[in-house]
């Protein structure tokens, strides 16, 4: 595996910040300095260190992105890039949890985990997603208490979602399901239409407000225990 990938993978950073701690001339493999970010550093047995620390290589990973619009929630780039690309981690071993549409933004997890993936998924307990959602029109504050019985849709009934309005046609709004283009078909429920998504939240875990769209950052501990 390339060492910048293998550094990013192991939090230190997106790869531009690879190359800088690598250009500083802080990273060696066993005991020889490695400044380029192509340098094939071998799993199995070679030992990497960064400033005398050596650096063990993470088994999993759980990352939270700022996904910008524009990049598609899929393995592979069509019409559209893969948000994989906009990450160092190999695609084949990447799951991306609940996924968003091309041309919403916001909060998206990325794990190797596949239990930790179900557990948010498909697990029993509901796990709640609030979006920021932007309306064509002013929203009808009567879909308030529609949307707390939930509404039709697939074939069954929707379970109950909070609408906080923040302005006429700005809402904030929360779900426990994940149905597909689920936001957007709410709003044509409501005579609307969406006309920017950002997710902002999946449980208790909040988007960082510190990351740039396209931007990442590894989970705390206390992050990836909220999904316990
Ligand atoms: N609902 C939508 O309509 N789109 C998304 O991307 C997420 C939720």
């Amino acid at each position: 595996m390339r060492i910048d990938k293998y550094l990013a993978h192991n939090q230190f950073g997106s790869r531009n910040d690879v190359k800088k701690i690598l250009k500083d001339k802080l990273v060696y493999v066993n005991d020889e300095l490695v400044t380029k970010a192509s340098y094939q550093v071998n799993l199995d047995k070679d030992i990497v260190t960064v400033n005398d620390e050596v650096i063990e290589y993470l088994e999993k990973f759980y990352v939270m992105i700022n996904k910008p619009t524009g990049y598609i929630c899929s393995h592979h780039s069509n019409l559209y890039p893969s948000v994989l690309e906009l990450l160092p981690f190999d695609p084949d071993n990447t799951i991306m949890v609940g996924r968003l549409d091309v041309d919403t933004e916001g909060l998206l997890l990325i794990t190797n985990d596949g239990q930790f993936s179900h557990r948010i998924a498909h697990g029993k307990k509901d796990i709640t997603k609030t979006y920021f959602v932007k309306l064509r029109d002013d929203f009808n504050k009567k879909y308030i208490d529609i949307f707390k019985e939930g509404i039709l849709m697939d074939e069954s009934i929707l379970k109950p979602a909070e609408t906080e309005v923040l302005s006429n046609d700005t809402l904030l709004l929360t779900i426990s399901e994940g149905k597909y283009h689920q936001v957007k078909r709410m709003m044509h429920y409501a005579d609307n239409e969406v006309i920017y998504l950002k997710r902002m939240s999946i449980g208790k875990l909040q988007l960082d407000e510190h990351l740039e769209l396209g931007a990442y950052r590894h989970l705390t501990d206390e992050e990836i225990a909220y999904f316990d």
